[in-house]
């Protein structure tokens, strides 16, 4: 058996002189997941993958209690690419210690913005987990998502500030054919919503064929208008940033810029984002 809920056995028949490839996840894996442990295993002699909903990174107790779970298929899903990846699925009690809290970070500006502004706190829950997993199991490389692009930089952040030698590995973001960026949130849209879901990676191509003639104010009042027109969206935020430090981008220039969006559709907040001047 190849699932674990506590470190200490999992540890015990890791080989430590081989390198280790870690995959954070809350479960409920799609084919974006499933992109991470392959490229994982592409990059490592072993793999581990790790499924918690941590409770610290949610907006509120409902948002912890209606994340969809789906641990069977998930183990199947891990199994299905390879026999040999090892499955964590701690209990809270191993990564809290009595108080299931975060920890305090400073991550600057980097933390005021976007995802940060919307959702106080979620970041310092995120980064709390993270280094608990980086720290449980000292992995050479860890895999997350561009789809979460600023967590990405978070955790580069928490390395870098921590000194934890594990590499953090961007990866791309994994979309399904009329564009929505996958994501366990997917599953709770209704029907209906799911049809106009791709209106967030329409608005972010439009943006981005925009780009060459257009300013950066203009594009972003063209894509606040097309989201007031539709019925379905409530936009949260949509912002032109570079890719480096998610600085706002007020001119054009060599710099790689990103477009971000966040955004309500009925019950469920969708985030996604794409490159602007790459072609
Ligand atoms: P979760 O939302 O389960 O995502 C796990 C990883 O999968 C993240 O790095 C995320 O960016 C990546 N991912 C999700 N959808 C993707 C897609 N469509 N294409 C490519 N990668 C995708 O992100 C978290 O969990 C948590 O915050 C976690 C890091 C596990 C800490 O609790």
């Amino acid at each position: 058996m190849n699932v674990f809920n506590e470190a200490l056995h999992l540890n015990s028949i890791i080989n430590k002189k081989l390198s280790i490839g870690l995959v954070p996840t809350m479960g409920s894996l799609h084919k974006g997941h499933l992109s991470l442990i392959k490229k994982a295993l592409v990059e490592n002699d072993q793999v581990i993958v790790t499924i918690f909903v941590n409770p610290t990174q949610f907006d509120s107790s409902e948002d912890v209690e209606n994340y969809p779970r789906n641990l069977h298929q998930d183990i199947s899903m891990i199994n299905s690419i390879s026999s040999k990846i090892l499955i964590y699925t701690p209990q809270s009690s191993e990564i809290f210690d009595s108080l299931v809290k975060s920890s305090s970070y400073d991550f600057g500006k980097l933390e005021k913005i976007m995802e940060g502004k919307h959702r106080p706190g979620h970041f310092q829950g995120v980064a709390t987990v993270v280094e608990k997993l980086l720290s449980l199991f000292k992995p050479t490389k860890a895999y997350f998502g561009e789809k979460d692009f600023q967590q990405l930089l978070i955790i580069k952040s928490l390395v870098s500030q921590k000194k934890i030698l594990t590499s953090i590995i961007g990866c791309s973001i994994l979309r399904d054919t009329c564009g929505l960026a996958l994501s366990s949130r997917n599953q709770l849209l209704t029907n209906d919503e799911f049809k106009n879901a791709s209106f967030m990676f329409q608005q972010l191509t439009l943006a981005k064929s925009l780009w060459n003639e257009n300013s950066i104010s203009d594009i972003i009042k063209t894509i606040e208008k097309s989201f007031i027109k539709n019925k379905y969206f409530k936009l949260h935020y949509f912002d032109i940033r570079f890719n480096n430090n998610l600085q706002k981008v007020e001119y054009k220039s060599e710099k790689k810029a990103r477009a971000f969006i966040a955004a309500k559709i009925g019950k469920v907040r969708l985030i996604d984002n794409l490159l602007l001047n790459e072609f």
